[in-house]
């Protein structure tokens, strides 16, 4: 069996996950960053998120996907080398294996552990493509390797994750990924803005799925650092702002608690909150002008007839 090559592991070290997590539980507004949500439990609950009802984004995605498969294909041209930005089980990808026809399918993600077992499997299965994987946290910078720099590459980042960047982090990424694109261009998906009422049940789900989710990030940063966290001392909060249109996740604390790590503490108070995740939510307007910003001059936008989501191609 083919296997992929591993191009280096650029993942952050313990120490630095560590630091990340102590400088934003001692920030005077605390913090944990959202990557520590997708542990291996966390993860699992992620997938549950994308199968209930109230949580439209995975849906309404892969809806819009296959109701304009042929203008998507026609917008990216097939061939080429796709590169596939938080790829987790590789599965959303696959689906484009066929009509996109890729020469080359670099796959990128947090963690390489789980992504390697992912492109061994789809190496097998399709050992015409040649497969790599990489494992590098893109949120701060994206960096291909010039190996693989002889063919169009195209960026695939589906499932709205932009929306999880400041506007000013986002127009950094996008610039980022025009610059290495070499006359190929940028698939994603982007969630738009909506009622009040259908984020709310989105972003916190009568059986609390979301709920289990946000809080585990809890469990998360005790086993990385140490720590005391207590979940039943924390509840599950979202905040829609209107002003940065975005819905603000957060853990509120219940009662007033000390939380310890090794060489450090922290005091919460009841009612305080601790911030975990935004999910800026764009229009059509916005979204083109930021891709404009970052220097894309073509950009096509496919939406679903309620204007829940757009999946956008941007060269
Ligand atoms: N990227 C997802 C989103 O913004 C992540 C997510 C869904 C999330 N539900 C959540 C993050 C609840 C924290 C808490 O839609």
């Amino acid at each position: 069996m083919q296997s992929p090559t591993i191009l280096g592991n650029n993942s952050t070290d313990h120490l630095d996950l560590v630091r990340e997590i102590e400088a934003g539980l001692l920030a005077e507004s605390p913090s944990i960053s959202p990557k520590f949500l997708y542990d291996p439990l966390g993860s699992h609950l992620f997938t549950a998120i994308t199968l209930l009802p109230e949580y439209y984004p995975t849906n309404t995605e892969k809806d819009i996907f296959s109701r304009y498969e042929n203008q998507i294909i026609d917008a990216i041209g097939v061939g080429g080398t796709l590169i596939d930005l938080g790829a987790g089980n590789c599965q959303k990808a696959e689906s484009f294996f066929n009509s996109l026809k890729p020469s080359n399918y670099l796959a990128i993600d947090f963690s390489i552990e789980y992504l390697k077992d992912a492109v061994t499997k789809l190496a097998g299965k399709y050992p015409h493509i040649e497969m790599q994987c990489m494992g590098m946290d893109f949120s701060k910078q994206i960096l291909i390797p010039e190996s693989i720099s002889d063919t169009k590459r195209m960026f695939f980042y589906p499932g709205s994750s932009i929306g999880n960047f400041l506007t000013s982090e986002a127009l950094h990424l996008l610039r980022q990924i025009k610059n290495q694109a070499k006359g190929g261009g940028l698939l994603f998906g982007v969630d738009l803005m909506k009622e009040d009422a259908v984020l709310k049940l989105a972003y916190d789900d009568p059986l609390k799925i979301t709920a289990a989710f946000n809080l585990n990030i809890l469990n998360s940063v005790n086993s990385t650092l140490g720590s005391n966290f207590n979940i039943d001392q924390f509840d599950h909060k979202v905040i829609i702002n209107h002003t940065e249109n975005r819905v603000e996740l957060f853990l509120e604390v219940l009662e007033k608690v000390t939380i310890t790590w090794p060489g450090n503490s922290r005091v919460l108070n009841k009612g305080d909150l601790i911030h975990t995740e935004n999910s800026h939510k764009y229009t059509v307007k916005s979204i083109s002008e930021l891709l404009k910003n970052a220097g894309f001059g073509k950009i096509q936008i496919w939406t679903d007839p309620k204007d829940y989501f757009a999946v956008v191609h941007a060269q």
